[in-house]
């Protein structure tokens, strides 16, 4: 039977045969030491050539880098290392001996490793970024179950824009329309609210955007949640609380992951309700005590966030933005209608937004000026228009960008490590 490398701490002395590859492998003139990956984790394979049989000494003494390999052996404890198992091997057989392995020992560059995504993402760091993202979207779907959010799959072919007009994926749709790649699920789960109260989905989103900072994807996951009669406040502490969730669950289930990719976990252990806010006003004055020249009713850039979360340890709400660098969806704060009463989420230590969301304006009128102030179609937003003619109720809503979410708990610079084959402004391949 096959076991996992992952389960050696509870087979010490026992038999266990493991199927995987030799990420490294050494040999002298009478022992082979090949180290293993499984997927589960990592460990030696002990191979003396007294010890197995002429065929599983030919093949741990001939196994190169990344040939996939079985073999079967006595599960020991380190001598040394506290925590750390070895396999003493009784049979080895190679499976596949593989071809000199591209990706050396060496430093290579982005491009190189990017073009050999497909093999790179078995790298120890890959591996524990992947399995961080897995940890993330089981922590999400536990979380949204708890608290009542139904899963809704929002379509991704798509009549309309849900954001930016100037960022939409153009599909042939049959040769008699244009249709849309998605850009974000919420004006659908905005219907279904009136269907089950509260809801999320959790899909890939695309975004045309000619942009090519370490933040930013053509392609992405986005979880956007919904819920009727959630107005400003309580959507931010439902965010908080998610965020912290899901931060907490991976520090208690990713620890090897977290030690292998060197993540400080102090800024992350800090990670727990009430966030700190900010509204969009008071965030500019602190940007320009920093020395920004942002102007009064400006959007925040990449830049900004960077500056601004660098002096946080704890992610923080920029609330009220003004209305006029918002989506049409937005409700208009009634203390202030030049703003909206939404929320960016900036994630700390310089890594800026991580989650958009607002409370979404419920009055048809109201909606309908907006769409106009935007130069959207009323036509195309019909169905849209109708949920504010039946039971429209207060809602609100947000989503978190899952690849942005990976590189801060992983602390990676640069979100193209985040998901497994990242699309590029210049690269769609592999
Ligand atoms: O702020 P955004 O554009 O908000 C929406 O799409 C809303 N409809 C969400 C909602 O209210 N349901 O995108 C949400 C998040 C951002 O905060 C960011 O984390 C991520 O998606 N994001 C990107 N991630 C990677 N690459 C890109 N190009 C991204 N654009 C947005
Ligand atoms: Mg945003």
């Amino acid at each position: 039977m096959q076991s996992r490398i992952s389960d050696f701490k509870s087979h010490v002395g026992q038999s266990a045969t493991i199927k995987g590859w030799a990420y490294n492998v050494r040999s002298s003139g009478s022992i082979a030491f090949l180290q293993m990956r499984d997927g589960s984790g990592f460990t030696q394979a002990v191979v003396s050539k007294q010890g197995v049989d002429e065929a599983s000494w030919t093949a741990a003494s001939t196994a190169t880098i990344e040939s996939s390999v079985i073999i079967t052996g006595t599960v020991t404890k380190h001598p040394k290392q506290e925590g750390v198992f070895e396999l003493q091997a009784s049979s080895v057989q190679l499976v596949q001996k593989a071809e000199e392995y591209p990706i050396g020992k060496k430093e290579h560059g982005p491009d190189f490793l990017l073009d050999n995504r497909h093999l790179w993402l078995r790298a120890p760091a890959q591996w524990a970024i992947q399995r961080v993202r897995d940890a993330i979207i089981h922590a999400t779907y536990d979380w949204m179950r708890d608290h009542g959010f139904t899963k809704i799959d929002a379509p991704i072919l798509t009549p309309t824009s849900c954001e930016d007009t100037t960022e939409l994926f153009k599909i042939d749709y049959f040769g008699e329309r244009t249709a849309y790649l998605t850009q974000s699920g919420q004006l659908y789960l905005e219907a279904a609210i009136a269907s089950v109260g509260r809801c999320f989905d959790f899909g890939p989103v695309f975004r045309a955007e000619k942009s090519k900072t370490r933040r930013h994807l053509i392609e992405f996951w986005m979880m956007d949640a919904e819920a009727a009669f959630v107005e400003h406040e309580e959507n931010l502490k439902i965010q908080e609380e998610l965020v912290s969730f899901i931060v907490q669950r991976v520090l208690e289930t990713c620890d090897a992951e977290l030690k292998i990719l060197e993540r400080h976990v102090e800024p992350l252990k800090k990670v727990a309700p009430p966030f700190y806010r900010l509204t969009h006003a008071e965030a500019i004055k602190k940007l320009r005590e920093l020395g920004s020249d942002i102007g009064d009713m400006d959007d925040l850039g990449a830049d900004d966030e960077t500056k601004l979360t660098e002096q946080f340890d704890k992610p923080i709400f920029i609330e009220k933005y003004p209305a006029a660098v918002k989506a049409f969806y937005m409700k208009r704060d009634p203390a202030d209608p030049s703003r909206v009463l939404n929320a960016d989420l900036l994630a700390p230590e310089g890594y800026g937004e991580i989650i958009g969301g607002s409370q979404r304006e419920d009055d048809y009128d109201a909606l309908v000026a907006r769409l106009r102030e935007h130069k959207l179609s009323e036509d195309a937003f019909k169905w849209y228009l109708d949920l504010r003619k039946y039971g429209s109720v207060p809602h609100s809503g947000f989503g978190y960008g899952l690849e942005r979410l990976v590189a801060w708990i992983c602390g990676l610079h640069h979100v193209r490590e985040t998901i497994p084959f990242p699309r590029l402004l210049n690269r769609l391949e592999p």
